[in-house]
């Protein structure tokens, strides 16, 4: 039997996401962000494909690195404009009864005691299905946005992440003990303020204890730094797509690192499903004709920390070691060597990203992930959009099944909160997790 495969839809609340220039396709819907509909639609189309989550990426600051200006971003809406992802979730939350939201909030901008109450506030109103995708930027222009000169270091941001992890475990888990509520209407009595404690000198917690408590953990740090943390804190973590060798290294380790505790692993990918391969291969060909490579280059920039302007097509790009996701930096290096020019970064642009996407019938594309899976040592996928809804109807009407028949799919819906259906454990974090040592 091959092993389950879970999902995940990876979306933004923009209209570039990851694929950039898929908005300008005549059937693409993405425009229609700003509307709950276009949100509540992909929530019920996710929940019908028994999806475990939608994750949401966020960014707080704009892509500027490219020629030092955020015209190319702005000319090809690469993630710009962009609302506020935590904003979305309760009108998905209404349509949906068993949908996860795995939500990014970069925490170095954040209050403590506010964002817990936000999160905590989006785990009672979905009954448990709220997750963080812990991130701390990577962008001097979100530092700029914030009124500082630029981003923190890179070691120095996973640093002061500990911190914060540590503030808010405290309001979430240590604050009101599981018994503080009494809800007692006779004796007029709503909850025993000897069983609501002060959180670091600073009163206690706002939020009574939700289903979850500490949302789901996710977290997507590659570099030694990042596995670090994501094996202290993280619950389920992030890779990028890559050769399955190098992603096995990086499951092993990240598995290495945080055993006993178990992660999920999900890698992200792009497919394109068709009923044939013949399909799939035209559908390739009409998407292909309208990915933006000035697109694709200006979120290449900013995330890599590299001016993509300053370098001609062959020359070699030697950087020191950028603010950036320096992971991803590595990950160039590994694949193409030292001394990688920006034609060979273009030359993998495929779809409007170095992300290329899986081609196929439903029958191929599942043997591909299942394949992928087992070689990975990965538990699921990240799927980015494409040509929105039809690239994840596809996958919800044509993969699923395929998938299903093979017996590497659910046939309904787990029960439970999110981290419940995650991991068929408790509905909270459990020792040997630093948010469990806070619990009264
Ligand atoms: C699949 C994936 C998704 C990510 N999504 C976001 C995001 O939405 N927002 C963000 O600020 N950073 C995001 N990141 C960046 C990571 O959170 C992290 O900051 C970055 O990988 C740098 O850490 P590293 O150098 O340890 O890899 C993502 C990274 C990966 C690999």
């Amino acid at each position: 039997m091959p092993r389950e495969i879970r999902l995940n839809a990876f979306d933004m609340a923009c209209i570039g996401h990851i694929q950039q220039g898929m908005w300008t396709h005549p059937r693409d819907r993405s425009v229609e962000y700003a509307s709950l509909d276009y949100w509540m639609d992909l929530a019920r189309t996710l929940e019908r494909g028994l999806f475990d989550g939608l994750f949401l990426a966020d960014v707080v600051g704009v892509y500027d690195v490219l020629g030092g200006r955020p015209d190319a971003a702005i000319r090809n809406a690469v993630q710009i404009p962009l609302l506020d992802p935590l904003l979305l979730v309760p009108a998905m939350a209404a349509v949906t009864r068993h949908l996860g939201f795995g939500v990014t909030c970069n925490l170095t901008y954040e209050a403590p005691p506010l964002f817990a109450r936000r999160m905590a506030t989006l785990d009672h109103l979905t009954r448990g299905r709220i997750g963080w995708n812990i991130v701390t930027g990577y962008l001097d222009s979100a530092a700029r946005a914030m009124g500082l000169p630029k981003q923190m270091a890179h070691d120095d941001r996973y640093a002061a992440a500990e911190a914060f992890m540590d503030r808010v475990y405290a309001l979430w888990e240590g604050s009101w003990a599981d018994d503080a509520v009494l809800r007692d209407r006779a004796a007029g009595l709503y909850a025993d303020p000897a069983r609501v404690r002060d959180v670091a000198g600073g009163g206690p917690f706002l939020v009574e204890p939700s289903p979850q408590r500490t949302p789901v953990l996710y977290q997507a740090g590659a570099s030694d730094r990042g596995r670090a943390f994501a094996a202290r804190h993280a619950e389920c973590v992030f890779v990028n797509y890559g050769r399955p060798a190098d992603i096995a290294r990086l499951t092993a380790d990240l598995r290495a690192r945080a055993a006993p505790r178990p992660i999920r692993i999900f890698a992200g990918a792009t497919l394109i499903v068709g009923r044939t391969r013949a399909e799939a291969e035209d559908l390739l060909a009409e998407y292909r004709r309208h990915a933006s490579v000035e697109g694709a280059l200006a979120h290449a920039a900013a995330s890599l920390g590299i001016d993509f302007d300053r370098f001609g097509m062959d020359e070699p790009i030697e950087v020191a070691a950028t603010d950036a996701i320096s992971s991803n930096v590595e990950a160039m290096r590994r694949v193409f060597g030292p001394g990688w020019t920006k034609r060979q970064l273009v030359d993998q642009f495929v779809l409007g990203s170095r992300q290329r996407p899986i081609v196929g019938s439903a029958a191929e594309v599942a043997e591909a992930l299942i394949g992928f899976a087992e070689a990975a040592d990965v538990d699921g996928f990240n799927l980015a959009r494409t040509v929105m809804p039809e690239g994840i109807e596809a996958v919800v009407d044509l993969l699923v099944p395929a998938l299903q028949e093979r017996g590497a799919y659910k046939r309904g819906h787990g029960e439970g909160t999110y981290r419940e259906r995650l991991f068929g454990a408790g509905p909270r974090l459990a020792a040997p997790h630093p948010a469990a040592a806070h619990r009264r």
